[in-house]
């Protein structure tokens, strides 16, 4: 992480953050999280990383797939670079804290906060009435799974801003109504040139795993086909490639494949664009197709390989909830206290 990112005084340097295992991973999740939690991991940090499943369940999930993307959620995370020697790894159900600090947390936001969430108006739809509970609360249990580690730092993509936002009003309204300086205010980590990875059919939509469209992603266990040819019918305009980051401006599809190049040669856009300023599509696109490939096919390969040993997936999954309670428990049972309960 870039130096300019303050810590509040007082609170270890601890990084938490969380993937839902609510399907596939997409070039979006790994460009905008697994491979930065990678990284931060090398550094000065003590490193959490979750599994939210009890996220995950907040629109319907069938149960026989639950299960199954879990593990394939913790492969991934294992073969994008995030070590369980090095980090804590473990799924969220697994420690019962994060709904037991929830509930406190539910009591300390208001409606109004949850009802300014940009998730919840885009994932509720038209039909508010018929949206789970635990989707309109979901923003406080996100706040627990943070702050019952007191984490500093929360690196995400873009889209989950409001969410960590939000999670410090909860801190600064808990520490304020119970008159305690508990729990840190936690900064959101939002950097590199792939914070918001579109949709490589249309440049204003978030790459998502929920796009009806499979052309419209690369998904992390895409082989090289699959990606070289989503990538040659990706959508672009017919200018070719400028030289300065300027020259992106209004041009979303240009820019988004220009930042995936960045993002996974590990280079600045205008790095980026010394190199390839004034080539068409047609020369960048195969290029970007080699890289992906080079970058993501370790990764799927490596994924399948620890998903053939499922047992061993469980066995770090328990090891880490093990390590995760062993921080939480103190934070939820310090948290009671504030509030006044018999322990
Ligand atoms: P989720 O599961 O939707 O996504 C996981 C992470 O991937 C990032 N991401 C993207 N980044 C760039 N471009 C994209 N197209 C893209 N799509 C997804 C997300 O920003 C996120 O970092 N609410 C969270 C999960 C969560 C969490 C937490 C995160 C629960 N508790 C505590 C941090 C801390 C979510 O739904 O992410």
């Amino acid at each position: 992480m870039s130096e300019g990112v303050q810590t509040p005084p007082a609170f270890t340097k601890r990084v938490f953050s969380g993937i839902q295992p609510s399907g596939g991973l997409t070039l979006g999740n790994y460009l905008g999280a697994l491979k930065r939690f990678a990284e931060v991991q090398e550094q000065d940090y003590e490193t959490v990383f979750c599994m939210v499943d009890l996220h995950a369940i907040t629109v319907w999930q069938d149960p026989d797939k639950l299960a199954h993307a879990t593990r394939e959620l913790c492969a991934g995370f294992i073969a994008s670079g995030v070590d369980p020697k090095k980090s804590v790894l473990f799924n969220q159900s697994q420690v019962a804290e994060h709904a037991q600090l929830a509930w406190i947390f539910n009591t300390v936001a208001r409606m109004g906060w949850m009802q300014r969430m940009t998730q919840w108006k885009d994932k509720a739809g038209k039909n508010t009435q018929n949206a789970s509970l635990g989707l309109f609360a979901y923003p406080a249990l996100m706040a627990a799974d943070i702050l019952l580690y007191h984490a500093t730092h929360v690196p995400v993509g873009d889209d989950q801003k409001q969410h960590v936002e939000l999670t410090r009003d909860i801190a600064a309204k808990f520490n304020h109504d119970y008159k305690v300086d508990f729990f840190p205010i936690t900064e959101p980590v939002i950097e590199g040139a792939a914070t918001r990875v579109m949709s490589l059919r249309d440049g204003s939509k978030k790459m998502s795993k929920s796009d009806p469209s499979d052309m419209s992603r690369i998904n992390m266990t895409d082989d090289a086909d699959a990606i070289a040819s989503k990538i040659r019918k990706a959508r672009t305009d017919p200018e070719g490639l400028p030289s300065e980051a300027e020259g992106l401006k209004d041009r979303p599809e240009a820019r988004n494949l220009v930042n995936i190049y960045a993002a996974l040669a590990n280079q600045s856009v205008d790095q980026v664009l010394a190199d390839v300023g004034g080539k068409q599509f047609s020369e960048f696109k195969p290029m970007l197709s080699e890289l992906a490939v080079a970058k993501l096919s370790p990764i799927s390969t490596e994924m399948a390989r620890l998903m053939r040993d499922p047992a061993e997936i469980d066995a770090i999954l328990r090891d880490g909830a093990d390590q995760a309670r062993a921080i939480a428990a103190p934070v939820l049972e310090r948290t009671y206290e504030i509030v006044g309960m018999v322990r």
